[in-house]
């Protein structure tokens, strides 16, 4: 045992020596050779974000007189004396004072297919967002909001009917995590095809995206782990890494350069079993696409690990839709571990994990979610394989440049109006900044009353100063769908003076 435990540690130092005496004296990568985009980020001017801080602390100075004065319309706890509050004091106050003002444009439930257009059920509040009732009407409109980007999300079709008949088959759901009574033919099909269709040796496919990653990085990463994360990550990948408990660095976004240094730093530290990158195809606030191939490039000549969250990009992106390694031309077996949901663009819901046999090998052994969680539901799996089947047709993949044809004339012309666009020229994401949080507000209830659904994102999802709009743009939009919102948003732009932008 002793003897064990003693070449095992050896082995580790040997490998932590390699990785440190191997790479460290490389010479620096040559960025000029790369497509090192990260974004386009245009700056508010200091009185913008000076105004949307003092809003904010005034919102909160308020919250906190009125919640002196008046008892707030919140369940307390009660009986607790001698115990440590169970919540933290400063998120209820938010919530309860600054985000209360702004939550009727959220959450807003809807009664219809989340497709190019979506039915809202109306609500109204009596006591100031404290609580909402239904009123009996509902109001269709055009949908800026959901994540459909290639039109997936129909109520009819083919795709419906693979899944109807799948139910039909195999009921909702399995009653089993996979790796008891969970699996059936479909998870075997749609495992296969997805790997076909993203050009690796196999897949493991999951119920839920968000568990893909969460449940994922701990089945492999571990405390000896350095992760490199972008700072734009997802919740889910960084739940996943505290999970994994691996020791998390932080680079700017999409800032290859900044990667490198802290790579060659821990590199130099020769203390790291294992350094991979974790990072976005798509970043779903900023509408950033990740420059692959530097990314790449880094993680060869440093002898890196890569593991890469498709969720916005597979199905989006690249001419024949495989996501931002087809867009960026990156062969998708560079990528260590390939990550991606069938939430987006496949009109579904679940995740998968792609790369190499034995890489799924060892997920199916270690990974939580395919021990421990439910399986896919079969007839998700159905409608995925069927979107999946569709993109390797002609007729699919003119879905793709829709989108594309939609993204570029959206951002244009937004671009026109003179409001600030985040991101990347070909991300459907399009976050329009709105800069202060009543400006969300205001701009949803204007575009609501339009006939337009859209979405808002603020602290703590964003920086104080960075509230925003986020339109989500889908191949199913016409034309005259997206003129019509145009328009709207036009009005709704001039009217509440959000023309940020300063290159004019
Ligand atoms: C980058 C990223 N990864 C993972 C997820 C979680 O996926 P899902 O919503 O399919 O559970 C999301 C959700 O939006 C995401 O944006």
């Amino acid at each position: 045992m002793e003897q064990l435990v003693r070449n095992h540690a050896s082995y580790i130092l040997n490998l932590v020596h390699k990785m440190g005496s191997n790479y460290a004296g490389l010479p620096p990568m040559d960025w000029s050779q790369y497509d090192t985009f990260h974004g386009d980020f245009e700056k508010c001017s200091l009185l913008t974000a000076a105004l949307a801080h003092l809003g904010f602390y005034m919102l909160m100075f308020l919250g906190f007189i009125n919640s002196f004065l008046f008892t707030p319309k919140v369940a307390t706890e009660r009986n607790r004396e001698g115990y440590a509050p169970l919540y933290n004091s400063f998120e209820q106050l938010y919530s309860r004072y600054v985000y209360r003002r702004v939550r009727h444009c959220f959450n807003q439930p809807i009664c219809s297919t989340p497709a190019a257009e979506v039915t809202i059920n109306e609500r109204y509040t009596d006591d100031y967002n404290w609580t909402f009732k239904f009123t009996d009407r509902t109001r269709r409109c055009i949908n800026l909001g959901s994540y459909n980007y290639l039109g997936f999300a129909e109520p009819t079709g083919p795709r419906a009917d693979a899944a109807a008949v799948a139910s039909r088959r195999y009921g909702l759901a399995l009653a089993s995590p996979r790796a008891e009574l969970g699996s059936c033919l479909l998870h075997k099909e749609l495992e296969e095809t997805t790997a076909r269709f993203l050009g690796v040796e196999a897949t493991i496919v999951f119920g839920m995206g968000f568990a893909t990653n969460s449940l994922g990085l701990p089945g492999l990463l571990g405390p000896g782990t350095l992760a490199l994360s972008d700072e734009n990550n997802h919740a889910s990948l960084i739940l996943g890494l505290r999970q994994a408990r691996a020791t998390v660095r932080v680079f700017r976004h999409n800032d290859l350069a900044h990667l490198e240094r802290i790579a060659r730093a821990a590199i130099a530290e020769r203390r790291w079993t294992k350094i991979v990158i974790v990072l976005e195809g798509v970043y779903s606030m900023e509408g950033s696409i990740v420059p692959l191939q530097g990314v790449v490039a880094l993680k060869k000549r440093l002898g890196l690990q890569l593991y890469l969250d498709e969720a916005h990009s597979v199905g989006a992106l690249g001419a024949r839709a495989r996501g931002v390694t087809d867009y960026c031309g990156v062969d998708p077996t560079d990528i260590d571990v390939l990550m991606g949901t069938f939430t987006k663009s496949f009109g579904a819901a679940g995740g998968y994990i792609a790369g190499s046999a034995k890489l799924i090998r060892w997920i199916r052994a270690h990974g939580h979610a395919h021990t421990y969680a439910h399986a896919m539901s079969p007839p998700m799996a159905a409608q995925v394989l069927a979107a999946m089947r569709a993109l390797c047709t002609p007729q699919g993949l003119r879905r793709v440049r829709t989108l594309r044809d939609n993204t570029h004339y959206f951002r244009r012309r937004l671009r026109e109006m003179g409001v600030v666009t985040y991101g990347h020229e070909d991300s459907p994401v399009v976050p329009m900044m709105v800069f202060t949080l009543s400006n969300i507000s205001a701009t949803l209830e204007r575009l609501t009353a339009r006939g337009v659904a859209a979405v808002g994102v603020g602290f703590p999802a964003t920086p104080l100063y960075k509230s925003r709009l986020r339109f989500c743009l889908s191949a199913a939009h016409s034309r005259e769908q997206l003129d019509t919102c145009l328009a709207a948003i036009q009005e709704v732009v001039e009217e509440l003076g959000l023309q940020y932008s300063r290159r004019r």
